[in-house]
């Protein structure tokens, strides 16, 4: 359990014995106890001190244990009632748990019987925190993406439900320029996209651009875009990036990659918001959001002068930092089963449930290409086990045990490499819907590897998968 905060417990009994010992036993574990006789002096209580859990008599002068439970409930409904109960109130009891005490114990009391309830009321109201706060950060963020864009975020992690957040924040902000930063596979991509689908930009275009891709003499063109003629080869107007993601976002991949020389004329259209095409004399006003991303040290570059400083501020009004996998695990069992729902969605198969052991050893595991290696990773699991379990070896993860047994269609084992090479090709193929690099990726061999080895085996597209 993660919340370790202290509990505060009030204690509403008419026995000044029963009182003093429970406190005192309460105390000592190592709870915050306070205690009274009164219902009345009870709810008072109450209404000025936040109490997580009331330990309630039945029986009391004033007003009965279920009175006080109902105004209880009603005016504090995250506060927890244990009931005490006496000899022959269990018909009592039974109402109170109907009326939402969530535990009792009865009177005279063991003290391993209080601990019990106790500790069972504890972990449920952690429960309930934990709960709540998912609710609030991540996964309503997650939800809208869901349902704008058809694919959730996903994450329980401190650090992603900070990521959430600040993605929300920054969603608000009319043109904010954000900086992501993270190391590769970590969800740069997922988490521009998701500021843009939660912004007013929503319904306009989310135009990616890959800044190592663009050639330098075609930066201009590219971004600005250009009329007909304005250059040889230059056949049609074209619309450059800007444009096309006027009132939009231009997310821009890679951004360090960008040509120094280059990286000044950016710098000036985000400031006067102000394109002119190649070849003309027009300027046009657009509105974009910028949101640059990296993977590598851009405050190292700028130290070193290989990315312009004045760019850098420009771009990094807001940055977000999405932290490698391996510091936060806890994000891994339910990324491997939203991939799993996810790609087992899409093929035809439908693995029998997973062992145990797969989630200890994704836990063991670094990840040192993160997210999309866990995808991958479990691309691959799902093609191995076939219709059966998915087991640890399945995953073949770097470094584990080299003898890989491979659930089979057919029920007959070999050991023969060249005919597991050619089932497991074969396979990804399927799996793949014949897209040979992602029948590559999955094989966890380069698209050149798969090329001979389609070739070697005399494999054409198209080969059924019950081999
Ligand atoms: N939190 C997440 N929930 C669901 N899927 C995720 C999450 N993070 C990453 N992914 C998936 O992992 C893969 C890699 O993510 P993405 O492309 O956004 O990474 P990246 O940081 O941009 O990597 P690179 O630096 O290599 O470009 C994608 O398939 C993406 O959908
Ligand atoms: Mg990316």
């Amino acid at each position: 359990m993660t919340d370790r905060r202290r509990i505060s417990i009030l204690i509403l009994d008419d026995e000044a014995r029963v009182r003093s010992e429970l406190s005192e036993f309460l105390m000592n574990t190592g709870f915050m106890v306070h205690a009274e006789g009164m219902p009345s002096d009870a709810l008072e209580y109450l209404a000025r001190h936040p109490v997580d859990i009331v330990i309630l008599d039945i029986k009391l002068p004033e007003m009965d244990g279920l009175e006080v439970l109902r105004r209880i409930r009603r005016d504090h409904p995250i506060t927890e009632v244990i009931m005490i109960s006496g000899h022959g109130d269990m018909n009592t009891v039974i109402e109170a748990m109907r009326f939402g005490a969530v535990d009792y114990f009865t009177k005279p009391f063991r003290l391993a019987e209080v601990q019990n309830a106790i500790e069972r009321t504890r972990r449920f109201i952690e429960l309930q925190h934990r709960v709540e706060e998912l609710k609030q950060g991540f996964t309503l963020v997650s939800a809208e993406l869901q349902e704008r864009i058809g694919h959730a975020m996903v994450g329980e992690s401190h650090s992603m439900r900070v990521v959430a957040d600040m993605m929300r924040k920054v969603a608000q902000t009319e043109d904010t320029s954000v900086l992501i930063t993270g190391e590769s596979g970590t969800g740069k991509e997922v988490v521009a996209r998701g500021i843009h689908h939660l912004s007013a930009r929503k319904e306009h275009y989310f135009h990616s651009v890959n800044c190592s891709a663009i050639p330098k003499d075609l930066f201009e063109s590219e971004f600005f875009g250009h009329t007909r003629g304005a250059f040889t080869g230059a056949t049609e107007a074209k619309a450059g990036w800007f444009e096309i993601a006027d009132q939009g976002t231009l997310f821009l991949d890679e951004i360090v990659d960008m040509d120094p020389g280059l990286q000044s004329k950016f710098l000036r259209i985000l400031e006067a918001k102000q394109v002119t095409r190649v070849g003309s004399t027009n300027e046009k006003n657009v509105d974009v959001r910028i949101i640059a991303a990296t993977n590598q040290d851009i405050q190292q570059m700028v130290k070193n002068g290989r990315f312009r400083i004045d760019l850098f501020h420009r771009l990094n009004t807001f940055h977000i930092h999405i932290p490698p996998l391996r510091d936060r695990k806890e994000d891994i069992p339910s990324l491997f089963d939203h991939f799993l729902g996810l790609l087992s969605a899409k093929s035809r198969q439908r693995p029998l449930g997973v062992d145990e052991k797969v989630y200890e050893q994704l836990l063991q595991y670094d990840f040192p290409g993160n997210v999309r290696e866990l995808k991958n990773m479990t691309e691959r699991a799902l093609i191995l086990a076939g219709d059966g379990r998915i087991l640890p070896t399945h995953l073949m993860m770097p470094g584990s045990a080299p003898h890989v047994r491979i659930a089979l269609a057919s029920p007959e084992e070999t050991y023969d490499l060249e005919v597991m090479e050619r089932r497991l090709i074969i396979k990804a193929l399927h799996q793949s819907q014949q897209n040979k690099s992602r029948a590559a990726r999955l094989l966890n061999i380069s698209w050149q590897a798969l090329d001979r080895k389609l070739k070697k085996f005399g494999i054409r597209s198209e080969e059924g998968p019950d081999l």
